[in-house]
């Protein structure tokens, strides 16, 4: 049918149209660098007598306790804890009402040295077989030093599951790490993206730097002992410390910090994937081999592959170190692993890519620069629809300050950044919209300084081309008018 074939062809130039139109919109506007200039906060850490690294009351009692998701699919927690002073049972008493602990879970202790620091007795307990959308609580340690805690279980995986994800980055144990925290804890999220550089400890020598280990450890347990935290390495974890002996890379960290890494197939516990909720999250290491025939390599490619976006339509991936940044602080340092791994992000739609590092925040444009071989001079970023957003949240507060200095003119891959402590957080509605925030500290936690709403990148492109092709029919056999057409298209694209 003609008739067909002209449609068609006007409502794709109409699209198109919009399209190219969003475009130079988008490229018009140019990006944002924020004028907020805050006020200007020692970066010191607190001093370890502080409050806020209390050790609790008692012979041998647990602290620094922690869970995270200890499964792919969010039915599992792993529960972790030190006793100071001496060994003790690796047991979890926990169930569903408070001070009724009908299930025992059992598990590991493990105690190591660091230079002459000899770690309290850390254990990691998988508590499984849990039910979605539960609240558990649970008990450990015994007789009067025993500390009960409580959690929240993530409802079944699927489609249209709203959840909300907070991000953190770059955290360490200053003032500001403080406000950040108690900040994050105001805002209703449900679990934590952490993306990097956790205690700061290595900035530290000697005997301090487990002791930085263990005073982190107590501060963060505000949180980290009733919501998942899912972890992730940044430079920090490194402590390749030859000046004492110590080489072995991530040793403190891998002794604390437990990740699910065996649920998704991967070999180290320093690259990883979950799904919780509506989303598929893939963590990966920014200091571990990538490039090609490397495990991490190889696991990424086969994770991708299971990324199932009718079950799971969010995709998001967490690195340290950020591949599109134009802070003069690490300019660049994401540039190797961009170049192995960016086509896949844009292949698999990848919605959102969160990063670390840099002290400071900044959002990127849907850009790609994956066009390039070392032949063609095509090497700069160009507008993609598919590519993620890359989002760095590395302003958590440590002891290193914020990085304020931006490249200036600020690049056109670059739509707004500013140089604040703060968190971020993402609310799933359901599979095609999300709204995401950034807050900065130094207002109000209900302040959002960057905000806006996320559409998905599977499914908004899939559910606008079943109402297309609807409206295809209808024009078909209905012959709708031109105008009426021209309305809704309009609608859809923006
Ligand atoms: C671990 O703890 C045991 C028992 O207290 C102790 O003998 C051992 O030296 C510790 N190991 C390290 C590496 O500190
Ligand atoms: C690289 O670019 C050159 C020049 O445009 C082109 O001829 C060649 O096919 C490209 N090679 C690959 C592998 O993309
Ligand atoms: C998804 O959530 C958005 C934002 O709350 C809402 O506007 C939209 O109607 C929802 N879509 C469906 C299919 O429920
Ligand atoms: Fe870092």
């Amino acid at each position: 049918m003609p008739g067909v074939t002209k449609n068609q062809s006007l409502l794709f130039l109409l699209l198109f149209t919009s399209f190219v139109f969003l475009n130079f919109v988008n490229n018009v506007n140019g990006g944002i660098t924020s004028k907020y200039v805050r006020k200007e906060w020692p970066s010191v850490d607190i001093p370890l007598d502080n409050e806020v690294f209390k050790t609790p009351d008692g012979h041998n009692a647990p602290q620094q306790v922690h869970i995270t998701q200890g499964d792919y699919d969010g039915k599992a927690v792993i529960i972790s804890w030190v006793t100071p002073d001496e060994p003790a049972p690796s047991k979890v008493h926990y169930g569903t009402s408070a001070g009724h602990y009908k299930f025992t879970a059992e598990g590991k202790m493990t105690n190591y040295s660091f230079y002459e620091y000899k770690s309290g007795y850390i254990h990691h307990v998988l508590v499984d077989g849990l039910e979605y959308d539960t609240k558990y609580y649970y008990k450990i340690g015994s007789g009067d030093v025993a500390r009960e805690f409580w959690f929240q279980t993530p409802p079944s995986v699927g489609p249209d599951v709203p959840y909300t994800f907070g991000i953190i980055g770059d955290l360490g144990q200053t003032y500001n790490s403080l406000s950040t925290l108690e900040h994050y804890m105001q805002s209703g999220a449900q679990a934590v993206l952490f993306l990097g550089d956790l205690s700061y400890a290595d900035r530290y020598k000697y005997n301090d730097v487990g002791i930085r280990w263990d005073s982190w450890g107590r501060f963060v347990e505000r949180s980290t002992a009733y919501q998942p935290w899912m972890w992730n390495v940044g430079n920090h974890e490194v402590e390749y410390m030859p000046y004492m002996n110590e080489v072995v890379p991530f040793k403190n960290y891998l002794y604390r910090y437990s990740t699910p890494y065996l649920a998704s197939q991967s070999s180290s516990p320093l690259w990883y994937a979950v799904r919780r909720a509506s989303a598929h999250i893939i963590v990966l290491s920014s200091y571990s081999p990538y490039v090609k025939y490397t495990p991490q390599y190889i696991w990424l490619k086969e994770e991708l592959a299971r990324v199932d976006r009718e079950k799971t339509p969010w995709l998001i991936v967490l690195m340290h170190v950020p591949i599109y940044n134009s802070n003069e602080a690490h300019f660049m340092e994401g540039e190797s692993m961009r170049a192995v791994f960016e086509e896949w992000f844009v292949q698999y739609k990848v919605d959102v890519i969160f990063a670390g590092h840099v002290h400071a925040y900044e959002r990127s444009y849907r850009i790609s620069n994956i066009r390039y071989n070392v032949s063609n001079g095509e090497c700069y970023p160009v507008p993609d629809k598919s590519a993620p957003l890359y989002i760095t949240v590395g302003d958590g507060g440590n002891q290193e300050g914020l990085a304020g200095s931006f490249r200036d003119p600020q690049p056109p891959y670059s739509a707004f950044r500013e140089a604040a402590y703060g968190h971020a957080t993402l609310e799933i509605k359901n599979r095609t919209h999300a709204f995401y925030h950034w807050n900065r500290n130094d207002d109000g936690n209900k302040v959002a300084a960057d905000s806006f709403v996320l559409h998905n990148q599977y499914w908004s492109s899939k559910v606008n081309r079943r109402k297309l092709e609807k409206h295809h029919l209808r024009s078909v056999i209905g012959r709708i008018a031109e105008f009426e057409q021209v309305t809704s298209i309009s609608g859809l694209v923006a």
